[in-house]
């Protein structure tokens, strides 16, 4: 019933997680200092660093991961701010099981400086997706998605931190989904067994 969360970065998605209860069994990095490391580490739980600049090749540095992973036997892997693209084979060696959470409604701006973006093309509506992960970046099946307003005054900043605190409650949700076994996958589409809405806003959540 377990989870392993990928983090890169400061780790408040994981600290979500975990402060919702959510069983992550271990933490792995590619970034030897990691925020996210010592959010795991208060919380008692394991962390490995993978540092992909010790691989020669993608898939070397995967392997490792991989393996690390595996040792946990998680039922989920999740993406918790995991900054590196993954290769088709790692995708589908946890297909089903691997979710990424994402700072934009996909599939709008995937890809990187996703707040700045919705800015420069003045979208009145942002936010941020739980999707599957498939070979495909950031378009897999998605899970859920959190709205949130874009403000006249907004700056990059700004809109980020609003959709951060969006993000840390539409995570822990479909993370929890997905272990209760509530996610169904029909034609690329993700439905929730028992009607939960897939789609929050900042006066529902
Ligand atoms: C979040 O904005 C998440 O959506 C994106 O990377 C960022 C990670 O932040 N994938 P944190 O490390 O969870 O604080």
């Amino acid at each position: 019933m377990s989870v392993v969360a990928l983090i890169s970065g400061r780790g408040s998605n994981l600290d979500a997680l975990l402060r919702a209860g959510i069983p992550v069994a271990a933490v792995v990095s590619n970034v030897a200092g990691a925020g996210g490391l010592v959010i795991a580490a208060k919380h008692g739980v394991p962390t490995v660093v993978v540092k992909h600049g010790d691989f020669a090749s993608r898939e070397a540095f995967e392997a490792v991961l991989a393996a690390e992973i595996d040792r946990f036997a998680p039922k989920l892997v999740v993406l918790a701010g995991f900054m590196r693209v993954l290769t088709p084979g790692f995708v589908q060696r946890y297909a089903g099981r691997l979710i990424n959470i994402h700072p934009s409604l996909l599939p709008v701006f995937p890809g990187l400086q996703t707040h700045r973006r919705a800015l420069a093309e003045g979208v009145k509506l942002h936010g941020c997706t739980v999707h599957f992960v498939t070979a495909d970046l950031d378009h897999g099946p998605i899970v859920a998605q959190a709205a949130v307003p874009v403000l006249r005054d907004d700056t990059e900043e700004s809109l980020a931190a609003r959709v951060l605190m969006q993000e840390h409650v539409v995570f822990p949700r479909a993370v929890r989904w997905f272990l209760d076994g509530k996610l169904v996958i029909e034609k690329g589409l993700v439905r929730v067994k028992g009607d939960d809405a897939q789609l929050l806003n900042s006066d529902s959540a």
